[in-house]
């Protein structure tokens, strides 16, 4: 099998089997408070990419941590993420109608059952990290866990990249201030995704945690500079969101700021070193070799 075509099987059976493992920790919709189960469920199920829980699953091959062990930190890191994109679309923020091809959360239900499925999808990330039974660890391995969770999403995390991206508007922000962003908005939660595996996994050498945790760091700032090449370069109908949007909010891009060639230098080499960090792992990289290139070559 060419290995095209091992990453794109290795990216549909883990993508089924999240959306499985979603569905399942999900209330169901005809659960009280119905409205907010059904906007949880509408915006979780069905739809994205579902990189953070692939880099989970992809971490675990590459550890051999078993993917039943993983569907809980899986899930955990989607729905924080699902959260983040529900209120990243709000009218307060990015103002988006169009989210995964079909109406965002608060277009679809309203701003207020919005604001709350995003409040909820948060709590049962943490709910889900905590309970999870089939995640055999210690207690000291969770909690190591929990923590690097609530770092990745908080105001140092997630949320403070957020928090930079609304005061940056119409300013111009210089390269490091524009990274800052970026790893923290988008890259906290893609390194958050593979170090909870590195943490899942007993007896790790650090060597390894640090190559894994050097290989996230790059590809979670390619990540974000791919999106801002694709809110450019893409489509709506392709990307499932309004293309163009960057330019109407005039939020700081690295296309905006360096010019769309550096940009996709600078996210090449990024996914170049992203790729060094993983030599030294052998063959069970291979899903994270794959997942690397695929950020930068993917088109929505
Ligand atoms: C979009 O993330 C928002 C960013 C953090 C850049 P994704 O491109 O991973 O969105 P889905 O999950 O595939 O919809
Ligand atoms: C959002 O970045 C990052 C999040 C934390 C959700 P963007 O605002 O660029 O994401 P899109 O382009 O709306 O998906
Ligand atoms: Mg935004
Ligand atoms: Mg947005
Ligand atoms: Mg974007």
């Amino acid at each position: 099998m060419n290995p095209e075509q091992s990453l794109q099987d290795f990216m549909n059976a883990c993508q089924v089997r999240v959306e499985a493992a979603l569905d399942a920790r999900l209330p169901a919709a005809a659960k009280l408070p119905e409205r907010l189960h059904q906007a949880m469920r509408y915006s979780t199920l069905g739809g994205g990419k579902r990189l953070r829980p692939l880099l989970v699953y992809a971490t675990g091959q590459a550890l051999g941590v078993a993917p039943d062990v993983l569907d809980g930190p899986a899930c955990a890191v989607e729905f924080i993420h699902v959260y983040s994109l529900i209120h990243d679309d709000l009218p307060a923020m990015d103002n988006d109608d169009l989210r995964r091809g079909k109406p965002t959360c608060h277009k679809a239900f309203d701003d207020a059952t919005a604001i709350l499925a995003g409040d909820a999808l948060q709590a049962l990330a943490f709910h889900v990290l905590a309970h999870d039974p089939a995640l055999a660890v210690t207690a000291e391995q969770r909690i190591a866990m929990v923590e690097t969770l609530a770092m990745a999403s908080g105001s140092l995390g997630m949320v403070g990249g957020q928090g930079i991206d609304l005061d940056s508007v119409g300013k111009e922000l210089d390269l490091p201030g524009l990274e800052a962003m970026h790893i923290r908005k988008t890259g906290a939660l893609i390194r958050a995704s593979v170090r909870l595996v590195a943490l899942a996994r007993f007896g790790l050498e650090e060597g390894t945690a640090e190559r894994l945790d050097r290989y996230a760091k790059c590809i979670g700032l390619a990540f974000q500079i791919q999106d801002d090449i694709l809110d450019v370069e893409s489509d709506t109908q392709t990307l499932g969101k309004t293309q163009g949007k960057d330019q109407v909010n005039d939020k700081p891009t690295y296309p905006a700021l360096l010019g769309m060639a550096a940009a996709k230098e600078k996210a090449g080499d990024l996914i170049d070193e992203a790729l060094d960090c993983l030599k030294p792992l052998g063959a069970g990289a291979e899903s994270l070799c794959g997942l690397a290139r695929f950020i930068v070559q993917r088109h929505s």
